[in-house]
């Protein structure tokens, strides 16, 4: 059943339809025009290029003002509830790549918050994890003298003024609908899409001027972002544009990685010996005989191993291809497939990790207004 889904922030399950959740969230699908458009700027980006980052709102807004002079901010973030895998991973890699192609600052809030409200965590766990996180988030290489990081209870003297314009204007039967509240929700849940929406804000805030903000980031933070484009005029900021992309898949073949299966769930700091395990259990496309799979061949549409090559692990387009070809041939197996997907992410994982080592002295000078990160309570 295509409607048998759903995506709110805070949850996702079933078999997304991304075309009719589009349709349902009311965002723009990314077309040719587009593509073609953001080509001029620099090579077009894989994730862009595959349909990844598939969507969008004002992205043409952005690129016409950038065309005239005027710089946007990024902005993006994470929920640290927990430790960073390969689906937090994908978006941050393409905000990177964003910063790099059109040369701009970038806003990194860590909602401690937010997960302290809506999961069964302490404020120090969270707290431990926006430092884990960060370390994850800056071995991606972002630009240390323009990209500041935000933690939602270090910076709250910032966001504080800018959430309380925004929850002026968003009312409790606003909140309800768009998010599903309702009497038994905490009140601190109902006040959060302030916070979220108030780093869009913040570089207008400090220039005290209108400045553009893009907001690369998964489908299901829209909800947040509807709000917050809906009180912008109204604030006198300008509203931001976002570009979206679809969930990064699990292994066991559901539309998204997440904690919640730890086998089927990749981590940053995953050695070789788990991430082997862990591909080697995969969700494949393949026959129940190696005899029958010879003989008809695999499915890699389906295909758990497929879509992370497809996702992150294979960027060359001609050897994507070939490798579905030959498994729609039956002449790779899917456990040469998994071994091969094995060890890219292996190297990827033993370079990132020799990264995130060398970002612990990074993220001491991404801390927005220089607060001190809980590194105490770090395992
Ligand atoms: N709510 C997001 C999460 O749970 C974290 C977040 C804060 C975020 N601000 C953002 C994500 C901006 C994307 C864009 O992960």
């Amino acid at each position: 059943m295509a409607e048998d889904f759903k995506v709110t922030p805070w949850e996702v399950t079933g078999d997304i339809d991304y075309d009719l959740l589009q349709e349902r969230f009311g965002t723009t699908p990314i077309d040719g025009a587009l593509l073609d458009r953001m080509s001029r700027y620099g090579e077009i980006h894989p994730m862009l290029r595959r349909g990844i980052f598939y969507s969008h709102r004002d992205m043409v807004r952005i690129l016409d003002d950038y065309d005239k002079g005027e710089r946007f901010t990024l902005y993006t973030g994470r929920g640290p509830s927990g430790n960073t895998h390969l689906g937090h991973l994908m978006p941050w890699i393409f905000n990177k790549w964003i910063q790099d192609t059109f040369d701009v600052p970038m806003y990194f809030q860590m909602t401690d918050d937010e997960k302290f409200l809506f999961k069964d965590l302490t404020l120090e766990d969270t707290k431990r994890m926006a430092y884990e996180n960060a370390l994850d988030f800056a071995a991606l290489g972002f630009d240390p003298d323009k990209t500041r990081i935000i933690v939602d209870t270090e910076n709250i003297d910032t966001l504080y003024p800018l959430a309380l314009k925004v929850a002026k204007k968003v009312t409790f039967s606003t909140a309800k609908a768009v998010f599903g509240f309702d009497n038994s929700t905490n009140i601190g849940s109902i006040f959060f899409t302030a916070i979220q929406a108030a780093p869009a804000f913040l570089e207008s805030e400090i220039r005290g001027r209108p400045v553009p903000c893009l907001i690369p980031c998964g489908i299901d933070q829209d909800p947040h972002f509807r709000v917050t484009r809906d009180v912008a005029p109204g604030l006198g900021y300008p509203k931001p544009s976002l570009i979206y992309c679809k969930m990064f898949p699990g292994l066991s073949g559901g539309d998204k990685m997440s904690s919640s299966d730890e086998n089927a769930t990749i981590y940053t700091t995953d050695g070789p010996k788990a991430v082997r395990k862990k591909v080697g259990k995969a969700f494949t496309g393949g026959c129940v005989s190696v005899e029958e799979q010879r003989e008809k061949g695999g499915n890699p549409e389906v295909c758990a191993v497929f879509k992370y090559f497809y996702y992150l692990f294979e960027e060359d387009d001609s050897k994507l291809d070939e490798l579905a070809d030959s498994c729609r041939r039956g002449e790779i197996l899917c456990g040469e497939c998994k071994m091969r997907l094995t060890e890219r992410i292996n190297v990827f994982l033993e370079d990132h990790q020799a990264k995130r080592e060398e970002a612990r002295d990074i993220v001491d000078s991404m801390a927005f207004g220089g607060f001190e990160w809980n590194k105490e309570a770090k395992r």
